[in-house]
């Protein structure tokens, strides 16, 4: 394994998991392999999508790759927005629709948990794997915070007093869902190398 396609446009999590791999293993993002697609996420969980991803870009190119899919699960909810995190509050709305519903959903709600949960599928040499992050912590009643992305405003992962969005990259990956997918990821792929 020289090099992993990174199965995402989302360029908020490429630099996520840049700073978390560093220089260990080369990862390139789906423009940087000149693929210009965005990658359907049909399924009800969070696994499957993931697990779509990367099938998907492997079916396209026969190279090594992965895919990642991240969803905000809320205890009082059910553990909704879930799945369905990005389009929360309807197809083609912003973060900040979603932030919007959300926080009216959870108005008078005194249980404020929640977490994130990311999956990271791999395919490498043509197998599947997968890897799991959870990030526990609440939702705040307001918008805190500028930096980071999706409903980073209205998380504070346990452990801190500050939203993610509060934070900077180094800090929220302390915390986060999508550093310890990364770290399993990491060690799976440094296994295999020794
Ligand atoms: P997806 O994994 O790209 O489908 O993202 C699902 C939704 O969760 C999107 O609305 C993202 O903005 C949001 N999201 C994913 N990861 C994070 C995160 O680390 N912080 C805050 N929101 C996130």
């Amino acid at each position: 394994m020289s090099t992993l396609i990174f199965a995402t446009n989302n360029q908020h999590k490429v630099d996520e998991i840049r700073t978390v791999i560093g220089s260990t293993f080369n990862i390139i993002t789906l423009a940087e392999a000149n693929i210009n697609i965005d990658i359907p996420e049909p399924h009800d969980t969070i696994e499957e999508n993931a697990e779509e991803k990367s099938s998907f870009i492997f079916k396209l190119t026969n190279k090594d790759c992965f895919g990642e899919d991240t969803g905000l699960e809320v205890e009082a909810l059910n553990g909704e927005p879930g799945v369905k995190s990005a389009r929360y509050a309807g197809d083609g709305r912003s973060s900040l629709d979603n932030i919007k519903k959300l926080l009216q959903n959870l108005q008078e709600i005194d249980n404020r948990k929640a977490h994130f949960k990311t999956i990271i599928s791999l395919v490498l040499d043509g197998k599947s794997y997968s890897f799991e992050g959870i990030c526990k912590g609440t939702i705040t009643k307001e918008l805190k915070g500028v930096d980071g992305f999706g409903y980073d405003p209205i998380f504070v992962p346990e452990g801190s007093t500050k939203t993610f969005a509060e934070m900077t990259m180094e800090e929220k990956n302390i915390y986060s869902h999508r550093r310890k997918a990364t770290d399993k990821l990491i060690n799976f792929l440094s296994n295999k190398q020794s």
